[in-house]
């Protein structure tokens, strides 16, 4: 029976490039489409780039760009990537398009039909002098956790912790450094509790998850009462304004996974056919792709939706870990955190598809690049005892071709078709590690028959040119076989086959049966082995470009005299207060205490890396003798001393002991 199957991926976000641990999502999907359609089922594969949201808009501000500009230069880059990895979806759209408006639309339309809406009023921070409300990207504070400075109001940098806005301590707006004050905002909210039910009957007993993924959500969301997800985020935002309330946008998470079912509708324009007969049709089936930190969206909030507005459930929500290289998180610093078109500078795609392809299980646990265990998989299985096969045999035969009738083989490819289910099974069950390990032990028995039947050997007796042919013809026909068995993981490699053979290459079938009396075209390289080196130069770190030392950067002054040098009345202060200064970008305020009763007043260009409560009580250096200078924001009494500019501050101080008011000399 033909089956209709539309698979996703998840849609990647459009604020930075395609890496190694996106590849491991984008390759598995691949390979699970490639295998349905060479099945001869009927496939769609749809994913988009991730538009919206407050990441997109800061990194289009900091490059002083529109966000529109942004994301199509990052759509071609994106597209670019796949493409090199051969991963072959049917149409590739993005969130920021009309179609994904009008889905959005008719959604909410739906949603709010079904009383499924809310609005209440959330206490949020408010920017006074720009009026108005600040995402959260868009304050700045300590972290309540860990104390932090500096951190965004959705999560710390530092710990980790994740925490609301409001909860930061001593906020900052990012525009305008003043205090931001808590105001009643009118916000949207999807009420999930009414569907509890569905979705709990979906996710622990339809089958559609790993069951790791269903006890997760029963232990963590689903033993109490859904909370009402909160869909709406005050402008500015890049995205979709909400139609029922101008100045609010659909949080960036609303729309996303809208996307799949937008793009469903573009490629349906294009290519024929309706979006309906996919995502509304019993008899389809919707299988996502995605990494384990995004599960909650789409085993909660999107089957909600999806049941809301009269769309199918999916049939199933595949999930898998991150990935890991050498046993350690990607890093940047390390040089681990490779970006796809880095790893095409060094390698072949190839490679990674299988090597992927032979660590991925149906489970979600992480998967480690080992560098070694990566050259040994492509050298030894893929070069070693896959492509040698051909390598040991065709050459033999260009003349004759394959025999007329297939050879008695004592019943190689009888098993070698028998195997077929077995490995179709794996695939089905995303269990790619169990497919690529059976289609090597085929390949270890045809390596022992050409072993055993040593061509080369009888290359040299002219009597035995017909066992020569015979034998020939078994070796290319196992080559072949595998090689269907290896079409999802590796079409070029097997396109490469298939010139060599004249065979299509297009279906599962053409395993069971084997070719004969048909010309073999001239042995060509099909792939190269990997070199070691190759694989530790990509992850080594790109070294920063070389800097002149600092003193060649701001040479040594003129001479003076010690009288000269004595003018400058250098002075131990204490820290007695510290400030920030309203409006002021680079300024701290401080209140420095040179004992007794005698304080000074200073603006110090210290804020990008100071926070004033880690100054307080600190022994600093002062150039007591300075002209007060008239400044903006108030008389500034003579300097701290510093060494570094902007980013790199580093203030002086004495050493302990040191008094407020001792002079330096
Ligand atoms: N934009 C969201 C998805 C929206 S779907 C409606 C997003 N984008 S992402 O670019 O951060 O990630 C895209 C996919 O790649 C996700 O499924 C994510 O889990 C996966 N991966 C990103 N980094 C990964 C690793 N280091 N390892 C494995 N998968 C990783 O999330
Ligand atoms: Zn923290």
């Amino acid at each position: 029976m033909t089956r209709q199957i539309l698979v996703t991926s998840a849609l990647p976000y459009a604020n930075g490039h395609i890496h190694l641990g996106h590849l491991v999502e984008y390759i598995q999907t691949d390979i699970f489409v490639r295998f349905q359609r060479l099945r001869g089922h009927k496939v769609a594969y749809m994913c988009a780039d991730d538009t919206h949201g407050t990441a997109i808009m800061i990194r289009a501000e900091k490059e002083g760009r529109q966000p529109e500009q942004l994301i199509a230069e990052m759509s071609d880059a994106h597209q670019r990537d796949f493409a090199a990895f051969d991963i072959s979806f049917d149409h590739y759209g993005s969130t920021n398009s009309e179609a994904n408006r009008n889905v959005a639309h008719s959604i909410w339309a739906k949603l709010k039909e079904r009383g499924l809406v809310a609005q209440r009023a959330v206490p949020r921070l408010f920017d006074e002098q720009k009026e108005m409300f600040l995402a959260d990207r868009f304050v700045k504070g300590m972290c309540p956790k860990c104390r932090a400075p500096d951190q965004y109001g959705d999560a710390c940098e530092a710990c980790g912790a994740t925490y609301p806005a409001t909860e930061l301590i001593d906020p900052r707006s990012i525009f305008t450094d003043s205090k931001p004050v808590l105001k009643d905002s009118q916000q949207s909210f999807v009420t999930l509790a009414p569907l509890q039910q569905t979705l709990t009957a979906w996710t622990q007993d339809s089958g559609a998850l790993q069951e790791e993924v269903a006890n997760y959500l029963k232990g963590h969301f689903l033993d109490k009462p859904l909370q009402d997800w909160d869909v709406s985020r005050p402008a500015p935002y890049f995205g979709f304004e909400i139609p029922d309330q101008p100045g609010n946008y659909w949080y960036v998470w609303f729309d996303a996974p809208i996307g799949y079912i937008a793009s469903t509708v573009e490629w349906c324009a294009k290519a024929g056919g309706d979006a309906d007969d996919w995502w509304r049709n019993e008899d389809a089936e919707v299988v996502h792709f995605l990494g384990k930190d995004i599960t909650y969206f789409h085993t909660l909030f999107w089957p909600a939706m999806l049941h809301a507005a009269g769309y199918c459930l999916p049939k199933r929500v595949h999930i898998h870990g991150f990935l890991k290289v050498n046993g350690e998180k990607m890093s940047k610093s390390r040089g681990t955190f490779v970006n796809a078109s880095r790893y095409l500078d060094f390698l072949e795609p190839g490679w990674l598809r299988y090597y992927y392809a032979s660590k991925l299980g149906p489970k979600i646990d992480d998967l480690d690049f080992q560098s070694e265990e990566f050259v040994g998989k492509v050298n030894s299985d893929l070069v070693g005892r896959v492509v040698n096969l051909a390598s040991r045999s065709a050459k033999f035969v260009q003349d004759v071709g394959l025999s007329e009738t297939y050879p008695e083989d004592s019943g190689l490819f009888r098993r070698g078709a028998e195997a077929g289910e077995a490995i179709a099974a794996a695939y089905e069950a995303c269990d790619f590690r169990e497919a690529m390990r059976r289609v090597m032990t085929l390949a270890d028995d045809a390596n022992e028959f050409v072993e055993r039947a040593a061509p080369w050997k009888l290359r040299k007796d002219p009597d035995k040119a017909a066992e020569l042919q015979d034998c020939c013809t078994v070796v290319l026909n196992l080559f072949h076989q595998i090689m269907i068995y290896l079409t999802p993981v590796l079409p070029e490699l097997s396109a490469k086959a298939g010139a060599l053979l004249g065979s299509d290459m297009d279906q599962w079938s053409a395993s069971q049966e084997p070719l004969s009396g048909r010309e073999v075209r001239k042995f060509t390289h099909m792939m190269a082995r990997v070199e070691a080196a190759k694989v530790e130069e990509m992850f080594t770190p790109e070294a920063p470009e070389p800097t002149s030392p600092t003193i060649d950067k701001e040479p040594l002054a003129d001479e003076i005299t010690i009288d000269d040098f004595l003018r400058v009345d250098l002075r131990v202060a204490e820290v007695l207060e510290a400030s920030h200064v309203d409006g002021a970008d680079k300024l701290l305020q401080l209140t420095l205490g040179l004992g007794g009763d005698v304080r000074r007043n200073v603006f110090a260009g210290i804020k990008s890396v100071y926070e004033p409560a880690q100054l307080v009580g600190k022994m600093v250096l002062y150039v007591a003798n300075l002209k007060p200078r008239k400044m903006k924001f108030g008389v500034s009494e003579g300097m701290v001393a510093a060494a570094g500019t902007d980013g790199e501050i580093y203030l002086m101080s004495p050493d302990i002991g040191a008094k407020p008011g001792q002079r330096l000399h």
